[in-house]
């Protein structure tokens, strides 16, 4: 069966999708602190190929680094909440079904506990 990854047409369309949604999240004042020194071509680049592999049903190699990255970070629970929030919306503009767009936000919600401080 062709992967989430590959049905919506593979690398251009997630990196379109990524585009938009760092765009957002660069932008959301919940969010603001957390990105504005850091290297967003390198996150999106990261992101990407973590998307790639866990939406190619290749496992899931990464939940230790993710950890790690994210360690220096005070992220809150709220601030995970708006991350998925504004992933949701950028999905569900690039029309993505919503059966789809459910199991990616699953995996991306998967990294909670990676991810939150407090
Ligand atoms: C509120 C939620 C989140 C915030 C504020 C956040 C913030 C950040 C920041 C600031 C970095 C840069 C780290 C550095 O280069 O030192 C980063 C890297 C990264 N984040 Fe997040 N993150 C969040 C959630 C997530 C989630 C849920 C995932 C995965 C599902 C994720 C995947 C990544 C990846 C792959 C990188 C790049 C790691 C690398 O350079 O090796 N992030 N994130």
């Amino acid at each position: 069966m062709e992967s989430i990854f590959d049905k919506y047409g593979g690398n251009d369309f997630w990196q379109k999708v990524l585009n938009e949604f760092y765009e957002t999240n660069i932008k959301d004042h919940r969010l603001t602190q957390f990105f504005e020194s850091a290297d967003i071509g390198k996150i999106k680049k990261m992101y990407k190929c973590l998307l790639a592999s866990a939406l190619s049903d290749q496992g899931d190699p990464v939940h230790v680094s993710i950890r790690r990255v994210h360690n220096p970070y005070p992220i809150s629970q709220l601030e995970f909440e708006a991350f998925l929030e504004n992933f949701d919306q950028v999905l569900e503009i690039n029309r993505l079904r919503v059966e789809d767009k459910v199991q990616v936000l699953t995996i991306v919600n998967s990294y909670r506990n990676d991810v939150v401080k407090q």
